[in-house]
């Protein structure tokens, strides 16, 4: 027998007990005529003991023992002299007798411990070894928890788990699709899905009322560290319901994952619009662990002769708490901050509101004390706050303060990843301006239900129609996102005229769900999570990539296998993808 017990299981009261172990040699300490092994296995480290006065060949052989060679012993469990307190099974060891290898292992390339000196390069292409880490192992087994609590949640309330097929269509999701050459149809290709957003719905056509699926998707789109080319979805539609069916279930959800996974109980989810969370974060995924929020300072500041505000679309603040006291050196890092290219600011104005009550800005000049107060009280400030202010166009102005805010929440240590603040944000907007193509698109997908008040805009002021349409944010990540959707065959005829395509476009490329709409369709709505980061978040992380068995790299590669690759020319020709010279 390989193993009457696990390297994680043995404790005090199995002294005396004879047992078998096995598993890979973590390290051994050679003390002259002792020696000591760690053996690890996903369940932890036992210390197994050789002593020359108990048997001088087992010693001998536990000696050239390598790292990461893979035993099995027998032996029994004695109390250790000196206890290590940090691990679960640090009051024993195991006196062994019998010792095999089974197998030998070349040197790894990095220390295969909780800390390593491996790179993430290096790490990436021996992901197997990688995986026998306990930080990379505790974010699986996290991910198979959260997998099972998902599947418990929704198979109790009686979602069904339908399979779709990965072989299919284009999707517009919005990102560019992985395709498939298919050989039986030269010329012809497949596209991975982007999601199964059209099955689930053609789903609901067919009666099956709750779906769902824990499911890969597909995107081609430029990688970050919360995106991956493949990633997973909790993907979920329900039938004759409503929008607050939907948040109700969900909302559900997520306070089951919390529970039962971090042991976190958080209340009812709170909800705000699209507009707010724009107005006062700058971002449809705000961050609410914590507060500065925008106060806008055109009706404060305009007129006053500072020509850089009077100028500007907006003038935007947000309070930082105690942070009177930055020094000019701080300060001029934050105005360093604010200018680099990729928030693109051209300065930043501070006023501190000291601890004497009086007010000291970089604007003095224009703005007397009087006015610098009545900043301060427009912002809630208190004594000992520091006001930061960005000025120019709005959107780029709202999105540069935004990032700023971020980096202030996350300098104050105001984003600790052990505390949960999900978000519900509501109505979006239905459509969205491209400047490149000058068309709108989608900025949900096309599928998604305008609000039916604003049916009558669609025509003569697409942009300010808002959609039934709902994200879930978590601690300023979209965690999830879904939207009531069209069943009326006009009215979805309409969205893709809407959106640029001809009825011929719309027939070639969704005929199939246009179809299905006229036999039935039932008012139908959903959602889908994102999996990856949805786990990576509950393991206090916001990087997918350490929660995924065998991820790609940044440059969308798997440095294991070595994918993408070429393939021969055969291959190439079968699929009718041969350059054939001129
Ligand atoms: P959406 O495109 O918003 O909606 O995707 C849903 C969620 O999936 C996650 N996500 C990703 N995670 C990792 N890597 C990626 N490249 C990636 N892209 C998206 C996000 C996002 O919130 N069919 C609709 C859902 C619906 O309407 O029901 C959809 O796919 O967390």
């Amino acid at each position: 027998m390989y193993r009457t017990h696990t390297c994680g299981e043995l404790r005090i009261e199995h002294v005396g007990q004879r047992v078998s172990l096995s598993g890979w040699v973590q390290k051994g300490r050679d003390l002259g005529g002792m020696t000591f092994v760690d053996l690890r296995d996903r369940y932890g480290i036992t210390q197994l003991a050789f002593n020359e006065e108990w048997n001088t060949s087992l010693l001998a052989d536990a000696r050239k023992l390598g790292r990461e060679f893979v035993i099995a012993i027998e032996g029994e469990v004695i109390e250790r002299s000196s206890k290590n307190k940090q691990i679960p099974t640090g009051e024993v060891e195991i006196k062994v007798d019998k010792l095999s290898v089974l197998n030998s292992s070349a040197l790894p390339p990095f220390t295969i411990e909780d800390e390593t000196d491996g790179g993430e390069e290096l790490r990436m292409k021996y992901r197997y070894l990688d995986i026998r880490r306990k930080p990379v192992r505790d974010n699986l087994l996290l991910r198979s928890k959260v997998n099972l609590e998902v599947r418990k949640y929704l198979t109790d309330l009686g979602f069904v788990d339908v399979e779709t097929p990965f072989l299919i269509k284009s999707t517009p999701e919005g990102a560019r699709d992985f395709v498939v050459p298919s050989r039986m149809h030269n010329g012809e290709f497949y596209a991975l899905p982007q999601s199964p957003q059209t099955f689930k719905q053609l789903l609901m056509i067919g009666g099956m009322d709750k779906y769902f699926q824990i499911v890969k998707c597909f995107r081609d789109e430029d990688l970050r560290a919360d995106r991956q080319p493949e990633f997973t979805q909790i993907d979920c539609e329900m039938a004759f319901v409503e929008q607050e069916d939907i948040l109700q279930t969900f909302e559900g959800l997520l306070k089951h994952l919390l529970k039962e996974v971090k042991g976190v109980e958080v209340g009812d989810i709170p909800r705000m619009t699209y507009d707010e969370a724009m107005e006062k974060y700058g971002n449809d995924k705000p961050d609410i662990r914590f507060g500065m929020e925008f106060l806008n300072m055109n009706s404060l500041v305009k007129d006053k002769g500072f020509k850089v505000f009077d100028a500007a679309e907006s003038v935007l603040a947000i309070n930082v708490p105690g942070c009177a006291t930055y020094t000019r050196k701080q300060l001029d890092a934050l105005t360093n901050w604010v200018r680099r290219p990729q928030i693109g600011m051209q300065g930043l104005v501070y006023c501190k509101y000291n601890e004497d009550g009086s007010t000291k800005s970089s604007i003095d000049k224009f703005y007397n004390e009087e006015q610098r107060v009545e900043w301060m009280k427009a912002a809630g400030a208190e004594k000992g706050d520091l006001l930061l202010i960005l000025a120019g166009e709005d959107k780029i102005t709202r999105k540069a303060m935004s990032e700023l805010r971020l980096y202030m929440g996350e300098t104050l240590g105001l984003r600790n990843p052990e505390v949960f603040a999900p978000l519900w944000v509501l109505d979006f907007p239905l459509l969205e301006w491209d400047e490149e193509t000058e068309r709108y698109h989608a900025m949900h997908h096309p599928f998604t239900s305008p609000k039916p008040e604003d049916l009558a805009k669609i025509d003569s002021d697409p942009g300010n129609v808002k959609a039934n349409a709902y994200d879930l944010v978590m601690n300023g990540n979209e965690i999830g996102g879904g939207s009531i959707r069209i069943h009326d065959r006009d009215l979805q005829k309409r969205m893709f005229n809407l959106l640029g395509f001809s009825d011929e476009e719309a027939q070639k490329q969704f005929g199939f769900l246009m179809s299905a709409f006229e036999y039935g369709a039932p008012p139908h709505g959903g959602v889908a999570f994102g999996f990856d980061r949805l786990v990576a978040l509950l393991g206090g992380d916001e990087v997918i990539r350490d929660y995924i068995a065998f991820p790609k790299n940044n440059a969308g590669r798997d440095v294991m296998i070595d994918s993408p690759a070429t393939i021969s020319g055969e291959q190439l020709t079968e699929l009718s993808l041969a350059v054939t010279e001129a």
